[in-house]
Parts: structure tokens; sequence; C-alpha cells
């Protein structure tokens, strides 16, 4: 029997190899450039399946800033949503936390897929070298000064490509993570025993802003994307098919558990319907020899606080300055420090959104006690401005 040879792969280098092209990998590319750093990223989705995949939607200051400031596109600022606060549904009313005026802070409903479509655009339009749909990725040699990254581009042609630091930017089930040896990491992970239902539906908006609405039925949140185009999650069991829902049932659902005076649920036809996992997990250090970890690659959050794009973009944010002030000095503790710096911001976040999770959800074996205990931790922070404050800053955002 004869096998064919593997064709030798075509060799090249760079001085950052990064794997992920979501909006870490592409935002840390383009921070990465400005600065000289030469760079590649590849990814192993196409263009158009990272653009359809549907994601949360809320921007803090601090990341549009970033958008804006290192020049990716101000499109945010024309076509995105700023948000001065937040409705709590509670007690059948509306409870507002006014971020304006509690931390002089907002937020901004963009949509992830549109800080992809512009960081994408930014990259392209800097002549960054970005390849999607690459396949067989692999990162080896990674205690070593020259790691590797290995992969088949997508005509086909396998490429071994060398580079002073590799970079993970490669989402939850990251390969570059599991390249690191278990005894080298320390790996922190909780499921909750609930999840969301999300739908993308045809309707009008039913409230200017997002509406976390607890319910004896359990959780629901009211979010937008456009003018005729809505998001909307109600909370669920993990193993929730949704298959066997229909959409009157899910507006049954819906309707049933944002029962508020001043909020009327404006229903359409429902085009997309998806269940999120509910998780948290963080992997300490960031960082194992010249590969360095960043966004879900390192640590994932449920999507309560919406935090998940907004550490990710502040990972790289800290990150891109470490690496060149590592390319400037080579000086490894440049490298520890980002992973010591960024971890401060992820478990704070980590804590936030399970902290959020769990005052507006209850597991389904929650007793009275748990309930009214519950009840009161929502009205500590609804009936007090120091309640709300606390509220409004982990939601806006911490100070990088
Ligand atoms: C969303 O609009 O998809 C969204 C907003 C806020 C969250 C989670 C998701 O906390």
């Amino acid at each position: 029997m004869t096998t064919t040879p593997s064709p030798e792969p075509h060799r090249s280098t760079t001085t950052v190899g990064i794997v992920g092209a979501g909006p870490a990998g592409l935002m840390l590319s383009h921070l990465l450039a400005r600065d000289g750093v030469d760079n590649v990223v590849v990814d192993n989705r196409s263009y158009a399946e990272i653009e359809q995949t549907v994601r949360a939607g809320i921007l803090e200051a601090g990341s549009v800033r970033l958008l804006v400031d290192s020049g990716v596109s101000d499109r945010v600022l024309r076509e995105g949503d700023e948000h001065a606060g937040i409705e709590i549904g509670f007690d059948g009313r509306l409870a507002r936390i006014d971020f304006a005026d509690l931390v002089g802070s907002s937020v901004w409903l963009y949509p992830q897929t549109d800080v992809f479509i512009d960081l994408a655009a930014a990259r392209s339009r800097d002549g960054g070298d970005v390849r999607f749909g690459v396949t067989d990725t692999s990162v080896d040699d990674l205690t070593s000064d020259r790691p590797v990254l290995r992969f088949t581009d997508a005509d086909g042609v396998p490429h071994e490509l060398r580079c002073d630091l590799l970079v993970g930017t490669d989402g939850s089930r990251s390969i570059c993570r599991r390249a690191i040896p278990e005894t080298q990491r320390q790996q922190s992970f909780r499921e909750y025993p609930f999840a969301w239902f999300g739908i993308l539906c045809e309707a009008p908006a039913s409230a200017p802003e997002l509406v976390y609405s607890h319910s004896d039925r359990g959780f629901a949140l009211i979010s937008q994307r456009t003018e005729t185009l809505q998001r909307m999650y109600f909370q669920c069991r993990p193993d929730t098919d949704v298959e066997n829902w229909s959409d009157d049932r899910i507006w049954a659902e819906l309707q049933s558990r944002v029962n508020v005076n001043g909020l009327e649920l404006r229903e359409g036809p429902i085009t997309s319907r998806t269940v999120l996992r509910f998780r948290s997990s963080v992997c300490e250090p960031m960082r194992y020899g010249r590969l360095l970890l960043a966004g879900d690659a390192a640590h994932t959050v449920p999507p309560t606080g919406a935090k998940g794009l907004n550490l990710a973009l502040a990972d790289v944010g800290v990150l891109a300055p470490a690496i060149r002030a590592f390319l400037a000095t080579g000086t490894e503790r440049e490298l520890d420090d980002y992973s010591v710096r960024a971890l401060q911001r992820v478990w704070k976040a980590q804590h936030f959104s399970s902290w959020m999770t769990s005052m507006l959800h209850l597991p389904p074996d929650a007793s009275v006690f748990d309930l009214r205990r519950q009840q009161a931790e929502i009205r500590s922070i609804i009936d007090s401005r120091a309640g709300s404050t606390y509220l409004a800053e982990g939601y806006t955002g911490w100070p990088a």
C-alpha cells in the first residue's frame, strides 16, 4: 500500500500569531498593527459563520471608547443606541436604575455582530492578515522562544508559522487553552441549573431600555436590536428543546413573566430560537510560556450582566501594551503582569455576573426561604441609592 506524503508546509514567520478572529482576536490584531507589530489571525470559521452568530448586544462605555479611540470605527456612535439605565421588573412595577445619575456613565446597545463587522472591515482597510476558514489548527513549542502555529488555509495549503508570541482568542472551546498542560493551569468552573431561551422577533420595541424582569414563573429579559427586530430571553431548563416551543407558547410565557405596570410587550413573528447555557469558568494564569489567552478562551460568564464581549475587549486592551513592552524589553514579567491585571477585572466580572444571575433567577428546587431572601435582595437594590449605585457601577464597567 502506498500513502501520499503530506505536502511540505509553507513556512513563514510573524511576530504574533493569533488564533481566533472574533472580537478579541481582531481587536488585538488591530491594536498591535497600529503599534507596528506584525501579526497574523486565523479562524476555522468562515466570515459568514462568525457574522451570523447571534450574541449579546451591550457595550460598556470603555468598550465603545476602545473601538472609537483606536480608530476601528465610529459607527457605534452613529448607529448604536446609548442607554443611560435599565429597568428592573419586580412586584408588578418597573424600577429604573439610572446609570447617568448614579455613576455618570451609560452603556450602548450595539450587537456583537456589528462589533465583528467593524473590526473585520478595519483589518481589511488597514491591510491586516486575517485568514478565515482554516482547518487543522494546532499550536506547539509553547515554552520555546519560537512557538509555532500550524494550519491549513481555505485553499488546502498547509502552513507553519513561527512567531515570537501566540495568543489564543479562540473561544470557550479553545484549542490553545487545551494545549496548556493541566498541571500548569487552575481551571474554575460552575454550571447553573437553568438556561435562557433566546429569541429574535420581528416587532417594534416594547421599551426604550432593557427590562430585567423577576417573576414567580422565572426570569425574563426584554432587549432590542433595531426598530423592527427585538431580542428577548426567558429562563428555562438547560435541557429545553426549542422544537417544542411554538410562537404562541413562547409569547404566553414571556407575557406572564413581564406582567408589570407600564410595559406592554409587543409581539411578532419569531425568527430565531436558541437555548443559552449558563456557565462561569476561569483559567489561571492566562499565560503559559509564549502563549497568552484572552476573551472566552480564558473565561466565560453567564449572560446576565452582558459582560462576555466587554471582558474580551478589556483583556486585549491590557494585552496589547504588555506585548509591546515585552517586545521592546524582552522581559517576560510583562506577560505575567498581563495575566495578573486582566484576572482582577475577570474575577470582578465573574462575581458581578453570578451575583446578578442569582439575584434574578431561582433554581428549580428553591424553597420559600430562598424566594423571600431573593425578593429582599432585589428590594435592597432598587429601594436604595447605595444598592442601585452598586449595580450601576458593575453594569457600566469598572475603570481600566
Ligand atoms: C442582548 O441584548 O442580547 C443582551 C442584553 C443584556 C444581557 C444579555 C444579553 O444581559
